[in-house]
């Protein structure tokens, strides 16, 4: 492939993380975007020159064959729509999370992938963070034995200003908010202990934001920006006019290689970041803070009683780059992936199986806490999909 020709069909919002993959110097560029919203498409043009296309109906950007990989960072309820459009238009894709809000809809965007035969990218850019990296090495040179458990408590302080004013609030678009944050989490778990979800549970409810009465109309887009002033929680304005998420969940998971692990998520906590600890047989560790620069890993792997530092601390350096480096990082891996070919970090299988993990724990969660267990994906698919992953 001389050139590689990219085009995004949600140009806005995170579609601007398609900008890392824009060098025109090295032969790959950004020539075209899909958005329903004007304004977008005029900033998009702007950015990436006059010949840049751009128009609201993404069919049409699919239709051009000058465009080889396309990245889709539409809203949740759109990505399986999205996808499958582009795989069947012969398109390489790079897939925003969560993968989709059904497990149904995984299996179509898999099955889309499996016979065009074109490459399908997930977008979870958690798997490229410094200090999930760092745990991930730690657990595979044996530094805490072997992995019998994982928990992460998720901390959102931005929960009321990005979650809770647009379609991220309604169950149609995202199924819950377990699942479109957590789908990170999940897989998160996942890849450090080894193995995917058999079996899931949770309780939780929508515990504060439904107190809040000023909403904004139906026809109105909410405005998700985000600001340290809208404190405390119940002091926000211009909510979502449906709210039918939950924003405190706490889910448990057995893994198919008999760890367990845990994940609570809060919406409305002053401090915003995750909290992991993997404990093993001979073992744990857990980081605090996740921003690189302020955040440390810290192992305990000797008898202790409270010991804050433990027995070996690792400091992340700061990195550039959204998401502590991990943005750039992430898209360097696509192009990379598309062009050459070879192994990659994340991987479409386990996009699915946190997709499946989050859609059974939301249903748990609406029916009584009840177990249930997640329904295998086909051996077909499993055997393509591992192929490329690392
Ligand atoms: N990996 C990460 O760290 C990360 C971070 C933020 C968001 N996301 C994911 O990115 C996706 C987008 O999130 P967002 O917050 O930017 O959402 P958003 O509501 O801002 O939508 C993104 C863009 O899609 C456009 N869009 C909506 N409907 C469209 C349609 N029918 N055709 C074409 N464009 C359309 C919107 O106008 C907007 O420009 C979500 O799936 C979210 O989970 C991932």
């Amino acid at each position: 492939m001389d050139e590689l020709r990219i085009g995004v069909i949600g140009a806005g919002g995170r579609g601007g993380l398609a900008a890392h993959a824009h060098k025109p110097e090295t032969g790959v560029r950004l020539v075209a975007g899909a958005d329903i919203v004007p304004e977008t498409r005029v900033k998009f043009k702007e950015r990436y020159g006059p010949d840049t296309f751009v128009t609201d109906d993404y069919h049409e950007l699919l239709q051009r064959a000058d465009i080889d990989a396309v990245f889709v960072s539409s809203p949740d309820f759109l990505h399986e729509e999205h996808a499958v459009a582009a795989l069947e238009a012969g398109k390489h894709v790079y897939l925003e999370k969560p993968m989709a809000i059904t497990i149904e809809g995984c299996d179509r965007i898999l099955r889309a992938a499996f016979a065009a035969k074109r490459k399908i990218y997930l977008g979870h850019n958690m798997r490229h963070m410094s200090f999930v990296l760092k745990m991930k090495e730690l657990i595979d040179k044996g530094a805490i034995g072997e992995v019998k458990a994982g928990w992460c408590r998720h901390f959102i302080c931005y929960g009321g200003d990005a979650y809770f004013k647009d379609w991220h609030a309604e169950r149609s678009k995202t199924t819950s908010l377990l699942l479109q944050k957590g789908a990170h989490d999940i897989d998160v778990l996942h890849w450090l202990c080894g193995g995917y979800s058999t079996r899931v549970n949770a309780i939780g409810a929508l515990t504060l934001y439904n107190q809040i009465q000023d909403r904004h109309a139906p026809d109105e887009r909410g405005d998700a920006s985000w600001s340290f002033d809208h404190w405390p929680p119940l002091a926000h304005k211009g909510l979502n006019p449906i709210i039918d998420v939950e924003d405190l969940s706490m889910m448990q998971m057995q893994l198919d290689n008999g760890v367990f692990c845990s994940y609570q998520q809060c919406h409305y906590t002053p401090d915003g970041w995750r909290n992991y600890t993997i404990i093993g047989t001979e073992g744990r560790i857990e980081n605090f803070g996740d921003s690189p620069g302020e955040c440390v890993v810290r192992l305990w792997n000797r008898k202790s009683f409270y010991n804050p530092y433990g027995d070996e601390q690792f400091f992340m350096p700061v990195v550039s780059g959204g998401h502590g480096g991990a943005d750039p990082s992430i898209v360097d891996e696509f192009v990379r992936y598309v062009r050459t070919g070879g192994k990659v970090t994340t991987s479409p299988i386990a996009a699915r199986y946190s997709v499946a993990a989050g859609c059974l724990a939301a249903h748990s969660l609406r029916h009584g806490g009840i177990p249930i267990d997640i329904p295998r994906l086909s051996d077909d698919l499993i055997a393509y999909f591992t192929a490329d992953v690392m």
